[in-house]
């Protein structure tokens, strides 16, 4: 089978393609015929050495998947032919994937392997952030910060779905106009406007929260532009920078800051996670919100997929066709 190894850490463009042996399932791991993978920013942080966890090289990118099983191994509850998505940290970017069967769960009728390969990550980050964190109401104002990214667009399609009043920040007025497009009520250009006088502008009182993927000099003014009582809900820093914020700016406003992170969340907060998955499926599954694709890429051009994310050109989710 072909598939996309990182032979040592570096830019994307050091990714290659290569024939590997087809892979044979144990107890509890099923084979996956790839159909789609998602990329997300975590890989190109991982294939550059720069993530919080290392996988030694030589390895295959790709943590997110939907295709179909091809083998299962012994007490699985799949059979070949069983059309599978699932996260697996490494080993997406591939024609066949050796994944644990806990790992994967049925794609719902009438979705495809695009859609569903590019909802679970981000959809799961957003959604957990959403109503486990920041615990957002109907007709609250909830700012998006990058908002056109993948995290950012779930957390904007997720955020009209309950009932709030989404304002995105991001940049450009292409991104911007996708933004409007999936239902934010208002936007916002962080690099060529005053990101709280906008804020405050638009929301009168000030937002009621924050999700924050990007970090860098875009967390301060978001902050400062919250009301009293707002959640801060820092999930990622794909500006570079991690910010550092004068806690003053917490205390005068009884603001609440929290990190979400979906490798942990599972076992920090089981009853919490069990409850949003379900709800999450229940609206994935009936239509009510859906991935935005922004561009596909062949698995040969997995390289350019990466890279194309790594320089934020990406408009919701890229996606390997395979
Ligand atoms: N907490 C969690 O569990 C969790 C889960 C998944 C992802 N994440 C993190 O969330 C962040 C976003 O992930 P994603 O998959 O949504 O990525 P993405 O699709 O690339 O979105 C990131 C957004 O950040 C903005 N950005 C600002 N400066 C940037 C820069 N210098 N380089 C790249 N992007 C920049 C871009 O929007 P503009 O161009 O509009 O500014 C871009 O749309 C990453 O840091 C990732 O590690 C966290």
């Amino acid at each position: 089978m072909r598939a996309i190894v990182c032979e040592r850490y570096g830019p994307p463009e050091d990714l290659v393609l290569k024939e590997l042996p087809d892979p044979t399932p144990g107890p509890g791991t099923i084979v996956v015929r790839v159909r789609a993978a998602a990329v997300n920013f975590p890989d190109v942080l991982l294939i550059d050495g720069k993530y919080q966890l290392k996988i030694p090289a030589p390895f295959t990118p790709g943590s997110e998947l939907a295709g179909d099983v091809i083998a299962a191994g012994e007490g699985v509850p799949f059979t070949p032919g069983d059309r599978v998505v699932g996260t697996s940290f490494v080993g997406g970017f591939a024609e066949q994937a050796l994944v644990p069967a806990a790992a994967v769960t049925p794609i719902p009728e009438g979705i495809d392997y695009a859609a569903a390969a590019g909802f679970g990550i981000t959809y799961r980050t957003a959604y957990h952030a959403l109503r486990s964190v920041a615990r957002i109401s109907e007709g609250d104002w909830v700012v998006v910060l990058g908002a056109a990214g993948g995290v950012g667009l779930a957390a904007v399609d997720l955020g009209v779905a309950m009932g709030a009043k989404v304002l995105a920040a991001a940049y450009s007025p292409e991104k911007l106009e996708v933004c409007r497009a999936r239902g934010a009520a208002a936007t916002v250009d962080y690099d060529r406007e005053d990101l709280k006088t906008r804020i405050r502008e638009i929301t009168g009182d000030g937002a009621v929260a924050v999700l924050d993927p990007v970090g860098g000099s875009y967390a301060e003014p978001a902050l400062r532009s919250l009301a009293r009582g707002g959640r801060f809900v820092t999930l990622g820093y794909a500006a570079g920078a991690i910010p550092a914020i004068p806690l003053n700016l917490v205390m005068l406003k009884g603001i609440t800051v929290q990190g979400m992170e979906i490798r942990t969340f599972a076992t920090d907060h089981p009853a919490e996670n069990e409850r949003d998955l379900a709800e999450l499926h229940a609206m994935f599954a009936g239509g009510k919100v859906s991935p935005y694709i922004g561009a596909r890429f062949p698995l040969e051009e997995t390289a350019a997929a990466v890279r194309y994310v790594a320089d934020r050109k990406a408009v919701g989710k890229v996606i390997i066709d395979v």
